[in-house]
């Protein structure tokens, strides 16, 4: 052999090693690789690339979880198998997106010991496996440590120590000259993260589930009105009459800013706010969503976000390769000490650099595992419907359109013409 070819030769091992695929093709994973998941989307490029010599590409989505969903439904409605080949898929879609994502039952059974048993099944339609779990949630509380401690005040339990507490706060600090502090900032803009607010909000006030696991329509009770009304109370009293305009990442810049006592958000917020950048970095705290008054519960939200494949992939067997990339536990530790989001894989939980990093976690793993469901399984098809009027009624009396025994009368008549005679 010359020396050119054996270089040629040890040349052509080398790309062989790297690139095992015979034919490179290039996927399109749903990643948005301009904002603040670019670290996490190039992470798994590069993954992808070394391990499968294919290519990676990203598609970006709205934030709002209804809007991302109404685009999905048009891109799988054309069954355009150049759109997107790995989506995240909201808690809610697995059941309604069903027909459009790959069974991989085959391809990923062998993970299911790894991952929480309710997240698990969730992606399980028919009995058969349709995406991976990637990411749990739950709703949270957030305060101020520092200023709780500076008032003498512990962290509320229920909706009226917090409306309590924030209220004597925000005039103090006012006072002291923090002109544009404000109590409490939460998501009620008209979207899918007013419905989690607005459930977690009910449930607490033991209200129940806007509707029942049995289909049962349940939401014209006075306990959900109260919730409403309690809500409606602290618009422009504890917090900006703006609240009616933000949707997580609203209220996170407020209360990260160091502008708010207290902020209902998700899981991933934590981290954010621990940044050397944040204001508020050592000086937040987390706890349960608070209860509905001394005999209400304290009610988180069940989020979460799973990894599927569009059934109209032309790479089914590299999309199931990213697939189970996304879902190791190294990936999903990188996902959260990147992007603060908890992860879906058990043992994550017990990782001591995880602990380090959110000491909160461990105590959160109770609330995941009892989170309150939106009821996306009993109104089937119908749920995008069911949520769009579940927000409309909260933002309704949010804006004083409203009271909440009218919201809940009015709510519960939407829910009865979308179900017919029973929902599909
Ligand atoms: C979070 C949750 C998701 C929910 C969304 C609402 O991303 O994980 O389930 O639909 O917030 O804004």
């Amino acid at each position: 052999m010359t020396k050119t070819t054996l270089l040629a030769a040890s040349l052509a091992a080398a790309l062989s090693a790297a690139a095992p695929a015979v034919h490179a093709d290039t996927l399109k994973m749903e990643c948005n690789v301009s904002g603040p998941w670019k670290p996490f989307c190039e992470h798994v490029k590069s993954r992808f690339e070394a391990e499968t010599g294919h290519k990676l590409e990203f598609i970006e989505m709205p934030a709002a979880s209804d809007e991302k969903l109404s685009l999905y439904q048009q891109i799988f409605a054309a069954k355009d198998p150049n759109a997107v080949d790995v989506l995240f898929i909201d808690v809610i879609w697995v059941g309604l997106l069903d027909k459009h994502l790959l069974d991989i039952t085959d391809k990923v059974k062998d993970l299911e010991p790894a991952f929480f048993p309710t997240n698990w099944n969730n992606n399980v339609v028919n009995g058969r496996v349709k995406a991976v779990p990637g990411q749990v949630d739950a709703g949270m509380l957030y305060y101020r440590k520092d200023l709780l401690e500076k008032y003498r005040e512990a962290p509320p339990k229920t909706w009226e120590d917090l409306a309590r507490i924030a209220a004597t706060i925000q005039e103090a600090e006012r006072e002291g000259g923090n002109r544009n502090f404000w109590g409490f900032v939460f998501q009620g803009k008209a979207y899918e993260g007013l419905s989690c607010d607005v459930l977690e909000w009910i449930a607490s006030y033991n209200g129940g589930t806007v509707v029942d696991p049995d289909g049962n329509i349940s939401v014209n009770n006075p306990k959900a009105a109260k919730a409403l009304d309690t809500a409606a109370s602290w618009v422009g009293t504890i917090a900006p009459k703006g609240v009616m305009g933000y949707q997580e990442e609203e209220s996170r810049a407020v209360f990260q800013n160091g502008d708010a006592l207290f902020m209902r958000n998700w899981p991933y917020a934590y981290l954010l706010t621990q940044d050397d950048s944040s204001p508020v970095k050592g000086k937040v705290g987390v706890a349960p969503v608070p209860k509905g008054g001394p005999d209400g519960q304290h009610a988180a939200t069940l989020g979460g976000w799973q990894w599927g494949v569009s059934a109209y992939s032309k790479n089914p067997d590299a999309a199931v390769k990213l697939v189970r990339i996304l879902a190791e536990a190294d990936t999903q530790k990188q996902a959260f000490l990147m992007l603060g989001i908890p992860p879906a894989r058990i043992e994550s939980y017990e990782d001591p650099e995880v602990q380090a990093k959110a000491p909160y976690l461990a105590q959160f793993r109770d609330v995941f595992a009892n989170a309150v469901p939106r009821p996306s399984t009993p109104t089937r098809s119908q749920f995008p419907k069911v949520s769009k009027a579940m927000f409309n009624a909260g933002y309704d009396v949010l804006s004083g359109r409203a009271t909440g025994a009218q919201a809940v009368a009015d709510l519960e008549g939407k829910l009865k013409r979308i179900k017919g005679r029973d929902w599909k």
